[in-house]
Protein backbone atom coordinates (compact mmCIF):
# COMPACT_ATOMS: atom_id res chain seq x y z
CA UNK A 1 0.00 0.00 0.00
CA UNK A 2 1.25 3.20 -0.84
CA UNK A 3 1.36 6.09 1.65
CA UNK A 4 -1.12 8.65 1.30
CA UNK A 5 1.07 11.86 2.38
CA UNK A 6 1.86 13.78 -0.36
CA UNK A 7 5.95 14.20 -1.15
CA UNK A 8 7.61 16.68 -2.97
CA UNK A 9 10.99 15.15 -4.48
CA UNK A 10 13.81 18.79 -4.49
CA UNK A 11 16.95 18.15 -6.12
CA UNK A 12 20.08 20.29 -4.36
CA UNK A 13 17.92 21.05 -1.33
CA UNK A 14 20.80 21.67 1.37
CA UNK A 15 21.12 25.77 0.09
CA UNK A 16 20.22 28.65 -1.61
CA UNK A 17 17.27 27.98 -4.35
CA UNK A 18 16.93 24.81 -3.53
CA UNK A 19 16.59 24.95 -0.01
CA UNK A 20 13.79 27.71 0.03
CA UNK A 21 11.83 25.65 -2.69
CA UNK A 22 11.73 23.14 -0.11
CA UNK A 23 10.26 25.59 2.28
CA UNK A 24 7.92 26.96 0.22
CA UNK A 25 6.62 23.28 -0.73
CA UNK A 26 6.81 22.52 2.56
CA UNK A 27 4.48 25.62 3.93
CA UNK A 28 2.11 24.57 1.40
CA UNK A 29 1.73 20.83 3.50
CA UNK A 30 4.61 18.96 1.49
CA UNK A 31 6.33 16.61 2.84
CA UNK A 32 9.84 16.63 1.22
CA UNK A 33 12.46 14.50 -0.08
CA UNK A 34 15.71 16.45 0.21
CA UNK A 35 18.42 15.21 -1.94
CA UNK A 36 21.88 16.62 -2.61
CA UNK A 37 25.54 15.86 -1.23
CA UNK A 38 25.39 17.60 1.77
CA UNK A 39 24.83 15.32 4.80
CA UNK A 40 24.51 18.17 7.32
CA UNK A 41 23.11 20.49 5.58
CA UNK A 42 19.99 18.10 4.65
CA UNK A 43 19.98 18.04 8.36
CA UNK A 44 19.15 21.10 8.89
CA UNK A 45 16.65 21.69 6.85
CA UNK A 46 14.75 18.56 8.10
CA UNK A 47 15.19 19.89 11.24
CA UNK A 48 14.12 23.10 11.08
CA UNK A 49 10.95 21.88 8.01
CA UNK A 50 9.77 19.13 10.60
CA UNK A 51 10.14 21.99 13.24
CA UNK A 52 8.64 24.47 11.94
CA UNK A 53 5.50 23.13 9.27
CA UNK A 54 4.95 19.36 10.94
CA UNK A 55 5.78 17.79 7.59
CA UNK A 56 8.01 14.43 7.46
CA UNK A 57 11.62 15.28 5.81
CA UNK A 58 13.38 12.40 3.92
CA UNK A 59 16.96 13.38 3.73
CA UNK A 60 19.17 11.65 0.88
CA UNK A 61 22.89 11.95 -0.01
CA UNK A 62 23.94 11.27 -2.96
CA UNK A 63 26.23 12.42 -5.95
CA UNK A 64 23.28 13.19 -8.33
CA UNK A 65 26.14 14.02 -11.15
CA UNK A 66 26.44 10.02 -10.69
CA UNK A 67 25.70 8.41 -14.21
CA UNK A 68 23.02 6.13 -12.07
CA UNK A 69 21.17 8.84 -9.53
CA UNK A 70 18.05 8.73 -10.92
CA UNK A 71 17.87 5.05 -10.76
CA UNK A 72 18.85 5.40 -7.14
CA UNK A 73 16.58 8.20 -6.42
CA UNK A 74 13.20 6.32 -8.08
CA UNK A 75 14.45 3.09 -6.25
CA UNK A 76 14.62 4.87 -2.71
CA UNK A 77 11.02 6.15 -2.76
CA UNK A 78 9.76 2.76 -4.28
CA UNK A 79 11.25 0.58 -1.43
CA UNK A 80 10.26 3.41 1.50
CA UNK A 81 6.30 3.54 -0.52
CA UNK A 82 7.18 7.52 -1.03
CA UNK A 83 4.42 8.62 -3.87
CA UNK A 84 6.33 11.87 -5.74
CA UNK A 85 3.24 14.39 -6.27
CA UNK A 86 6.02 17.04 -7.37
CA UNK A 87 9.21 16.92 -8.29
CA UNK A 88 11.76 19.66 -8.58
CA UNK A 89 14.95 19.11 -10.64
CA UNK A 90 16.91 22.21 -8.99
CA UNK A 91 20.75 20.99 -8.46
CA UNK A 92 23.48 22.93 -10.56
CA UNK A 93 26.62 23.75 -10.32
CA UNK A 94 28.56 26.92 -11.71
CA UNK A 95 31.74 26.37 -14.11
CA UNK A 96 33.57 29.12 -15.87
CA UNK A 97 36.18 28.75 -18.10
CA UNK A 98 36.80 27.70 -21.83
CA UNK A 99 35.46 24.58 -22.98
CA UNK A 100 38.88 23.05 -23.79
CA UNK A 101 40.81 24.29 -20.57
CA UNK A 102 37.99 22.90 -18.17
CA UNK A 103 39.08 18.94 -16.47
CA UNK A 104 37.27 16.76 -17.84
CA UNK A 105 35.55 15.44 -14.44
CA UNK A 106 34.62 18.93 -14.15
CA UNK A 107 33.06 18.86 -17.53
CA UNK A 108 31.13 15.34 -17.23
CA UNK A 109 29.76 16.44 -13.84
CA UNK A 110 27.98 19.28 -15.14
CA UNK A 111 26.85 18.26 -17.95
CA UNK A 112 25.36 14.76 -15.88
CA UNK A 113 24.23 17.06 -13.14
CA UNK A 114 21.85 19.93 -16.03
CA UNK A 115 21.19 17.52 -18.84
CA UNK A 116 21.39 13.26 -17.99
CA UNK A 117 20.06 13.21 -14.11
CA UNK A 118 16.95 15.84 -14.42
CA UNK A 119 15.99 14.25 -17.57
CA UNK A 120 16.30 11.02 -16.45
CA UNK A 121 14.44 11.99 -13.23
CA UNK A 122 11.44 13.60 -15.55
CA UNK A 123 11.23 10.37 -17.45
CA UNK A 124 11.00 8.15 -14.71
CA UNK A 125 8.92 10.15 -11.86
CA UNK A 126 7.07 11.81 -15.13
CA UNK A 127 5.81 7.40 -16.17
CA UNK A 128 4.24 7.22 -12.40
CA UNK A 129 2.63 10.70 -12.88
CA UNK A 130 1.09 10.51 -15.90
CA UNK A 131 -0.28 6.75 -15.14
CA UNK A 132 -1.78 8.60 -12.02
CA UNK A 133 -3.26 11.18 -14.10
CA UNK A 134 -1.64 13.94 -11.55
CA UNK A 135 1.91 15.61 -10.71
CA UNK A 136 4.10 18.77 -11.39
CA UNK A 137 7.37 18.59 -12.19
CA UNK A 138 9.31 21.74 -11.94
CA UNK A 139 13.12 22.20 -14.03
CA UNK A 140 15.51 24.86 -12.83
CA UNK A 141 17.22 26.51 -15.74
CA UNK A 142 18.59 29.76 -15.96
CA UNK A 143 18.83 32.68 -18.35
CA UNK A 144 21.88 31.88 -19.02
CA UNK A 145 19.71 29.28 -21.76
CA UNK A 146 19.76 32.42 -24.04
CA UNK A 147 23.52 32.91 -23.65
CA UNK A 148 25.54 30.76 -25.48
CA UNK A 149 28.45 32.98 -24.23
CA UNK A 150 32.26 32.16 -24.35
CA UNK A 151 33.19 30.50 -20.78
CA UNK A 152 30.22 29.62 -19.97
CA UNK A 153 29.86 27.17 -22.44
CA UNK A 154 28.94 24.16 -19.98
CA UNK A 155 26.58 26.05 -17.94
CA UNK A 156 24.76 28.08 -20.65
CA UNK A 157 24.13 26.05 -22.99
CA UNK A 158 23.28 23.01 -20.43
CA UNK A 159 20.51 25.16 -19.42
CA UNK A 160 19.24 25.78 -22.90
CA UNK A 161 18.91 21.76 -22.93
CA UNK A 162 16.86 22.04 -19.88
CA UNK A 163 14.64 24.77 -21.14
CA UNK A 164 13.64 22.72 -24.35
CA UNK A 165 13.15 19.88 -22.48
CA UNK A 166 10.85 20.87 -20.33
CA UNK A 167 8.67 22.71 -22.67
CA UNK A 168 8.10 19.44 -25.32
CA UNK A 169 7.72 17.39 -21.87
CA UNK A 170 4.80 19.92 -20.92
CA UNK A 171 2.99 19.06 -24.13
CA UNK A 172 3.56 15.58 -23.95
CA UNK A 173 2.17 15.42 -20.09
CA UNK A 174 0.02 18.14 -20.31
CA UNK A 175 -3.19 15.65 -21.15
CA UNK A 176 -2.79 13.61 -18.45
CA UNK A 177 -3.18 16.33 -15.48
CA UNK A 178 0.71 16.75 -15.03
CA UNK A 179 1.97 20.08 -15.07
CA UNK A 180 5.42 21.34 -16.12
CA UNK A 181 7.02 24.36 -15.79
CA UNK A 182 10.52 25.61 -16.10
CA UNK A 183 12.00 28.21 -13.67
CA UNK A 184 14.58 30.64 -15.29
CA UNK A 185 15.87 33.05 -12.42
CA UNK A 186 18.50 35.67 -12.95
CA UNK A 187 21.44 36.26 -10.58
CA UNK A 188 20.56 34.97 -7.23
CA UNK A 189 22.69 35.59 -4.09
CA UNK A 190 23.31 31.93 -3.13
CA UNK A 191 26.52 29.68 -2.48
CA UNK A 192 27.12 28.94 -6.10
CA UNK A 193 29.04 32.11 -6.40
CA UNK A 194 31.21 31.17 -3.15
CA UNK A 195 34.43 30.34 -5.33
CA UNK A 196 34.09 33.65 -7.23
CA UNK A 197 34.80 36.98 -7.10
CA UNK A 198 31.27 38.71 -7.04
CA UNK A 199 30.27 41.63 -4.70
CA UNK A 200 26.76 39.77 -3.44
CA UNK A 201 26.12 42.71 -0.81
CA UNK A 202 26.60 45.19 -3.57
CA UNK A 203 24.48 43.24 -6.04
CA UNK A 204 21.80 42.93 -3.48
CA UNK A 205 21.68 46.52 -3.06
CA UNK A 206 21.64 47.65 -6.54
CA UNK A 207 19.06 44.83 -7.60
CA UNK A 208 21.47 43.37 -10.23
CA UNK A 209 21.23 39.97 -7.58
CA UNK A 210 17.62 38.73 -6.23
CA UNK A 211 17.31 36.64 -3.07
CA UNK A 212 16.66 32.89 -3.73
CA UNK A 213 13.57 32.94 -1.39
CA UNK A 214 11.53 35.57 -3.68
CA UNK A 215 12.87 33.16 -6.45
CA UNK A 216 11.68 30.44 -5.20
CA UNK A 217 8.54 31.87 -3.69
CA UNK A 218 7.89 33.11 -7.77
CA UNK A 219 8.58 29.71 -9.18
CA UNK A 220 6.56 27.71 -6.87
CA UNK A 221 3.67 30.04 -7.43
CA UNK A 222 4.23 29.58 -11.04
CA UNK A 223 4.09 25.74 -10.87
CA UNK A 224 0.98 25.66 -9.00
CA UNK A 225 -0.71 28.04 -11.12
CA UNK A 226 0.30 25.73 -14.22
CA UNK A 227 2.95 28.13 -15.93
CA UNK A 228 5.06 27.28 -18.46
CA UNK A 229 7.98 29.27 -17.58
CA UNK A 230 9.01 31.51 -14.82
CA UNK A 231 11.61 34.14 -15.05
CA UNK A 232 11.50 36.35 -12.07
CA UNK A 233 11.85 40.05 -12.10
CA UNK A 234 11.67 42.09 -15.15
CA UNK A 235 15.49 43.11 -15.94
CA UNK A 236 15.96 38.96 -16.29
CA UNK A 237 12.27 39.03 -18.67
CA UNK A 238 14.07 41.81 -20.66
CA UNK A 239 17.67 39.50 -20.84
CA UNK A 240 15.78 36.44 -21.92
CA UNK A 241 13.92 38.13 -24.69
CA UNK A 242 16.34 40.78 -25.59
CA UNK A 243 19.91 38.49 -25.69
CA UNK A 244 18.61 36.29 -28.61
CA UNK A 245 18.92 39.79 -30.86
CA UNK A 246 23.02 39.96 -29.72
CA UNK A 247 24.44 39.21 -33.41
CA UNK A 248 26.85 36.72 -32.99
CA UNK A 249 30.04 39.02 -34.28
CA UNK A 250 29.26 40.77 -31.36
CA UNK A 251 30.15 38.51 -28.72
CA UNK A 252 33.29 37.70 -30.99
CA UNK A 253 34.38 40.96 -30.46
CA UNK A 254 33.84 41.52 -27.08
CA UNK A 255 36.01 37.65 -26.30
CA UNK A 256 38.47 39.11 -27.95
CA UNK A 257 38.63 42.91 -25.90
CA UNK A 258 38.73 39.72 -23.60
CA UNK A 259 41.90 38.12 -24.14
CA UNK A 260 43.92 39.96 -26.42
CA UNK A 261 46.16 37.33 -27.12
N1 LIG B 1 22.39 31.59 -8.18
C1 LIG B 1 22.15 32.02 -9.41
O1 LIG B 1 22.53 33.15 -9.79
C2 LIG B 1 21.37 31.16 -10.36
C3 LIG B 1 20.91 31.76 -11.55
C4 LIG B 1 20.21 30.97 -12.45
C5 LIG B 1 19.98 29.64 -12.19
N2 LIG B 1 20.44 29.08 -11.04
C6 LIG B 1 20.20 27.66 -10.83
O2 LIG B 1 19.51 27.46 -9.62
C7 LIG B 1 19.79 26.15 -9.14
C8 LIG B 1 20.14 26.23 -7.66
O3 LIG B 1 21.38 26.92 -7.53
P1 LIG B 1 21.69 27.91 -6.32
O4 LIG B 1 21.94 29.24 -6.90
O5 LIG B 1 20.69 27.77 -5.26
O6 LIG B 1 23.12 27.38 -5.88
P2 LIG B 1 23.59 26.54 -4.60
O7 LIG B 1 23.22 27.28 -3.36
O8 LIG B 1 25.01 26.24 -4.83
O9 LIG B 1 22.69 25.24 -4.68
C9 LIG B 1 22.98 24.20 -5.56
C10 LIG B 1 22.52 22.93 -4.91
O10 LIG B 1 22.80 21.81 -5.78
C11 LIG B 1 23.57 20.85 -5.04
N3 LIG B 1 24.50 20.12 -5.87
C12 LIG B 1 25.44 20.59 -6.71
N4 LIG B 1 26.12 19.58 -7.28
C13 LIG B 1 25.60 18.44 -6.77
C14 LIG B 1 25.87 17.06 -6.97
N5 LIG B 1 26.84 16.65 -7.79
N6 LIG B 1 25.14 16.16 -6.28
C15 LIG B 1 24.18 16.54 -5.41
N7 LIG B 1 23.87 17.83 -5.20
C16 LIG B 1 24.56 18.78 -5.87
C17 LIG B 1 24.34 21.73 -4.07
O11 LIG B 1 24.93 20.96 -3.06
P3 LIG B 1 26.49 21.31 -2.71
O12 LIG B 1 26.39 22.44 -1.75
O13 LIG B 1 27.02 20.07 -2.18
O14 LIG B 1 27.17 21.69 -3.99
C18 LIG B 1 23.24 22.66 -3.61
O15 LIG B 1 22.38 22.04 -2.70
C19 LIG B 1 20.93 25.60 -10.01
O16 LIG B 1 20.42 24.72 -10.97
C20 LIG B 1 21.47 26.85 -10.67
O17 LIG B 1 22.09 26.57 -11.91
C21 LIG B 1 21.13 29.82 -10.11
Amino acid sequence: MTSTVKYALVTGASSGIGWHLSTELAKRGYSIIAVSNQKEELHKLRSELEAVYQVTVHTIDTDLAHVDAANELFNYCDRNRLEVEVLVNNAGMLVFGEVVDVEHERAAAILQLHITTPALLSRIFGKKMKERRHGYILNVSSISAVMPYPTISYYGPSKTFLRSFTRALRTELKPFNVHVTCLLPGATATSLYNNFDVNVALALRTGVMKRPESVAHSGVNALFKKRSECIPGTMNKLVVWLFPFVPSFLIHWINLLRKPN
